[in-house]
């Protein structure tokens, strides 16, 4: 029996490989795609995604366009590390598959609403589009299995010392969908961090070798070098593919049921997420937050699923 389920993202390389990890693998059913202002703006993350959908050759999975930016603040992009289409790096093919004609969170509702069973979302960008549909569709919320979010972080930040860049970009949004009640997993730094491309993951995922794995290999390349100038990492932490491993692999992830509350006034410390595994605020576990990854298994996932694709 396989997960149904959305994918909401802002492509950007590591979203792509969440994008074909979900797509790849047999315990997961994609159902549809939807997309954020993010890493860059809307045109280019809904026009990346599917990009990314043809190039693995996946078809019939619907791609929506949601909202350009967060909530209540501007957005912010990061072509320092995605380029400045949000995919730099390779040549982009002409996406096979027109963007659907329904907003992203329509097409969420409609998704859920045709689903036989309660589905989940694999989110990979800030967490706007979510939070949407919570305060408009409140209704669906019994008919969304949990949400799965790449995003926040138990140590330090990525954009600033205490924030990670999904959710400092949208903190109010992460605020609502934390609130809701739903099963809420949160797959931060302090993990995704170890999912680092080093030479040798390169090499077995290029070895692949099929059109998937070399459009990626060319990803990865320029994801590397961006990660080494901007923060001295040159092998770039492939962050969001970890929320999938949640659902794919569950065995992969190791998950603690804690206290989550992100920062929404700190002068400083905006999007921060506070995570209370020491029960120091004696408020309610509200969240699973990710504390561990099975680094080698999480990659043989991966490589499977790719090779799985076009
Ligand atoms: C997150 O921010 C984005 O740049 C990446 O795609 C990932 O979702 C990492 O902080
Ligand atoms: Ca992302």
């Amino acid at each position: 029996m396989s997960i149904p389920v959305i994918v909401d993202c802002d492509p950007g390389h590591d979203d792509v490989f969440a994008l074909w990890f979900a797509a790849g693998h047999p315990s997961l059913e994609l159902l549809a795609v939807t997309t954020v202002g993010g890493n860059v703006p809307i045109e280019h993350t809904s026009r990346n995604a599917r990009v990314a959908l043809t190039v693995a050759g996946v078809e019939g999975v619907p791609v929506a366009a949601g909202a350009t930016g967060p909530l209540s603040r501007t957005l912010a992009t990061a072509e320092w590390i995605h380029g400045e289409n949000g995919l730099g790096g390779p040549e982009l093919p002409e996406p096979s598959e027109p963007l659907d004609e329904r907003g992203a969170t329509e097409l969420i509702a409609e998704t859920l609403l045709a689903a036989s069973e309660p589905v989940a979302i694999i989110a990979t960008g800030p967490i706007t589009n979510v939070a949407i549909l919570l305060r408009e569709r409140p209704e669906l919320a019994d008919r969304i299995r949990e949400i799965v979010w790449m995003g926040g972080s138990t140590e330090r930040g990525n954009v600033t010392p205490y924030a990670e860049f999904n959710a400092w970009v949208d903190p109010e949004a992460l605020a609502i969908v934390v609130a809701s009640g739903i099963r809420f997993t949160m797959v931060g730094l302090n993990v995704t961090h170890h999912a680092l491309v080093t030479p040798a993951v390169r090499e077995r995922l290029a070895a692949v070798d099929n059109r998937t794995a070399r459009f990626g290999d060319e990803l990865l390349e320029f994801f590397c070098r961006t990660n080494d100038e901007v923060f001295g990492m040159p092998d770039g932490p492939l962050h969001d593919p970890v929320a999938v491993a949640v659902l794919a692999d569950p065995g992969s992830v190791e998950l603690v049921h804690t206290r989550l509350d992100v920062e929404l006034a700190g002068t400083e410390t905006a999007g921060a997420t506070s995570v209370d595994f020491d029960g120091m605020l004696k408020r309610e576990p509200n969240a699973w937050v990710a504390v561990g990854l099975d680094v080698d298994r999480f990659w043989a996932a991966v490589e499977a699923s790719v090779s799985r694709l076009a």
